[in-house]
């Protein structure tokens, strides 16, 4: 096995991407895109892993899928440089996910905390579909499947990764060395980790309207952000403000660069004196509300253009899309060939197989 520095990662197109998304995992896969430090970059849309909790609703996984597709180019993935695909035309992943079936017991699903925690959220304790409950083992494979060896997601997909290594190790100990363990890349800043929504909730999600979408207008972001969640205790400019789950703050920390000050703040040399003059008073909300908005607008205006560039080639973008499958499956057709030797299910391109088996049978007589 090579030592080859491959990424890999993927979103459920259940919606377009917001910017919890792109602080948790969208900027930093554009940068290590171009760092040129990886031979090789997957990224994928997860359309069956979408379908395992929406299976009556095809239709939305359907317009989601391009809807994904235009935030990544907009973000600035390359398919120069990025492999870019949809799960579900790969069908090498079906057959890995089935064997690995084999390999993970029912008691250690129901232990993963994220699969635990969305049951409870989708109110399927009664009535779980069984390829929801297995969509870990699925999602091995996903990530087995191109030997990935760096997987950068959020802090919600640290059990998953947990589980596709247990399974590698299970496997290469069974079967033989065969598959790379990945690590799991988190953002580095704690803001990013998990971003809230504007209404200072804990998730972003489209259902409480809380979410700032890559491709939404500038006044919608203006809106948003001028309606943000903050201290409730701050009411008047001169009282002394909190940070804590202060929404307003978290957008900063996650947003917020020195440069920034020097364009749209000059009062302050950095967001620690500026937390500082709110921690005391006299700093009122609309005024850092301003310029969070001014930063965000400079961050989302190049995306959102872009993607109204790219929105004019829509069949381009399926092209694009159709071509990454194409590659894709490659890579996973050579490994599943590895996976079906170790596992000594490869009748046919076994000489050595056929011809032990015919000395057997003929000393037999
Ligand atoms: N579970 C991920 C999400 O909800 C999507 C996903 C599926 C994924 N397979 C993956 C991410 C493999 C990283 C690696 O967004």
């Amino acid at each position: 096995m090579g030592k080859e520095k491959i990424i890999l990662t993927g979103d459920r197109p259940t919606g377009r991407l917001h910017i919890g998304h792109f602080v948790g995992s969208l900027k930093r896969r554009v940068e290590l895109q171009n760092s040129g430090l990886y031979d090789k970059i997957f990224i994928f849309i997860a359309d069956a892993q979408a379908l395992t909790d929406n299976i009556d609703n095809p239709e939305k996984v359907r317009q989601n899928v391009i809807e994904v597709a235009l935030d990544y180019l907009a973000c600035g993935l390359d398919p120069a440089k990025s492999t870019i695909f949809i799960q579900s035309q790969i069908p090498e992943l079906c057959e890995l996910t089935f064997y690995y079936m084999d390999l993970v017991t029912v008691s250690r699903l129901q232990r993963n905390p994220t699969v635990k925690t969305e049951i409870q959220m989708r109110n399927f304790e009664t009535s779980i579909p069984v390829g929801f409950f297995t969509y870990p083992i699925s999602q091995a494979a996903d990530i087995t499947a191109f030997k990935a060896t760096t997987v950068p997601v959020g802090e919600d997909q640290k059990p998953m990764l947990e589980q596709t290594n247990e399974i590698v190790r299970r496997f290469n100990h069974i079967y033989g060395e065969t598959l790379a363990e990945p690590e799991i890349l988190l953002p580095d800043n704690a803001a990013c980790l998990r971003l809230p929504g504007t209404d200072g909730k804990a998730k972003m999600s489209k259902s409480l309207g809380n979410c700032i979408y890559l491709s939404d207008s500038a006044d919608d972001i203006k809106k948003r952000v001028m309606s943000m969640y903050t201290d409730p205790g701050h009411i008047r400019v001169e009282d002394p403000g909190k940070l804590e789950g202060n929404t307003v703050f978290t957008y900063l920390d996650a947003f917020c660069r020195p440069e920034h000050f020097e364009r749209y703040l000059p009062d302050y040399p950095n967001l620690s004196e500026l937390k500082a003059h709110y921690q005391r008073g006299g700093l009122g909300d609309m005024k850092v509300k301003k310029f969070l908005n001014a930063i965000m607008q400079e961050e989302l205006e190049p995306i959102r253009n872009r993607r109204k560039e790219f929105e004019k080639d829509i069949p381009a973008i399926y092209h694009m899309l159709q071509e990454g499958c194409l590659k894709a499956r490659e890579t996973a057709a050579a490994t599943l060939d590895e996976v079906r030797k170790a596992m000594k299910i490869n009748y046919f391109d076994d000489i050595e197989l056929i011809e032990e088996q015919a000395k057997r049978f003929a000393s037999n007589k």
